[in-house]
């Protein structure tokens, strides 16, 4: 098994730093478009045959050092009683405004609502003959009930914020039920294969560092404290978030995945090298040509030193117009470093 992945959330040393991309399987592919045309993409979440197919696609391509269940953040919800679509972007058609509506939504088992994503590892990890990690993933509690609060992506997410002014404990309700879909997901992804898993927190960056640590910190801490028994690392990625980057970096995770606006270097120096870092070339460089694409990539691999715990990768996920080229690009520059000693 190729344990770069692995080794490097653990902070041991590595022959070159392990690349992985996110949103790594998707529409930059012209084989996942072709994969779009026959089935739309709640089918291919649902199915675990083409959900493994969407996840080989980018592996095939590229020597990237992992792959990644093809589901989505949003999945779970359905747990929760949450009518999720997607047009391409998501849209819930019973957001919760209310206490009362929040007490009302009762929990389903995963493992009943969505038991095709556990599925889908298996096969997954079946399919990689035990050659690649399998990456896990689920949102963060607060990025959910982000969600699960407007109804969609929205004007900047103002509704959950109204909702922590107007009733702060019907926020703390929503965001325990959320842990526990969370946590249940992980585990059940676990259970199924999954070699790591990461914590999307996309939208914890629209908090003041007050509320952070009030609503969306601690329940990514509890995540943590209730999945690290499963024994395998875990990674915390919170994009546009400069100014949590130490209140960040206490969630207890193995790794904290920053966006490109926290340059590495100062990302070690804030996080006082306690965790491993993930990151973070900024997706829009790939849309440049590809000796610009070769020139970022080390300056991100230079940003991050020479001490072992870094995880290459984009600060977001890549976008869907990125040239094949770019990539290649990408990955030969990271394979450079293999002579080089780490
Ligand atoms: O390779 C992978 O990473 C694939 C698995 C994956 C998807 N979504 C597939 C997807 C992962 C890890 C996600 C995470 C996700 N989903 C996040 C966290 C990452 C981030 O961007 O901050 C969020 C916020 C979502 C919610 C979501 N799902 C949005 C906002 C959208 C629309 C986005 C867009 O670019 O149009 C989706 C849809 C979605 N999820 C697509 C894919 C491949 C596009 C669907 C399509 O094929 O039409």
């Amino acid at each position: 098994m190729n344990d770069r992945l692995v080794r490097a959330c653990r902070r041991e040393p590595v022959d070159r730093p392990p690349l992985w991309i996110m949103r790594q399987a998707g529409r930059y592919l012209p084989e996942y478009r072709a994969l779009r045309e026959r089935a739309d993409f709640l089918a291919v979440c649902r199915t675990p045959e083409l959900a493994v197919e969407a996840s080989l696609q980018p592996v095939r391509r590229f020597a990237l050092d992992a792959a990644i269940v093809f589901s989505d953040i949003l999945l779970p919800l359905g747990a929760l009683g949450f009518e999720l679509g997607f047009d391409p972007g998501p849209r819930i058609a019973n957001p919760v405004r209310t206490r009362a509506e929040i007490d009302a939504r009762r929990a389903r088992p995963v493992t009943e609502a969505i038991p095709f994503v556990g599925e889908a590892i298996t096969l997954l990890g079946r399919r990689l003959e035990g050659e690649l990690p399998v990456i896990g993933f689920c949102g963060a509690p607060f990025t959910l009930a982000a969600y699960a609060v407007e109804g969609g992506s929205g004007n900047g997410f103002g509704e959950v914020k109204a909702l922590r002014y107007r009733d702060p404990a019907a926020l703390h309700a929503l965001l325990e039920k959320l842990t526990g879909l969370a946590v249940d997901t992980l585990l059940m992804q676990i259970r199924a294969g999954a070699h790591v898993v990461q914590i999307f927190d996309s939208w914890a960056g629209i908090l003041g560092p007050e509320d952070y640590r009030t609503f969306a910190l601690p329940p990514v801490r509890r995540m943590v404290e209730r999945v690290r028994p499963a024994g395998v690392p875990v990674i915390y990625f919170a994009p546009a978030a400069s100014h949590l980057v130490e209140d960040a970096a206490k969630s207890g995770a193995d790794v904290l995945g920053v966006c490109w606006r926290t340059p590495l270097g100062e990302a070690r120096r804030r996080t006082g090298g306690l965790l491993a870092l993930q990151g973070n070339l900024d997706p829009h460089t790939l849309l440049g040509p590809p000796e610009r694409v070769r020139e970022r990539a080390r300056a991100v691999l230079d940003a991050a030193g020479d001490s072992p715990g870094h995880i290459m990768n984009l600060g977001h996920g890549i976008l869907p117009e990125t040239p094949i080229a770019s990539v290649e690009a990408l990955v030969e520059t990271v394979a450079e470093r293999e002579s080089k000693p780490v």
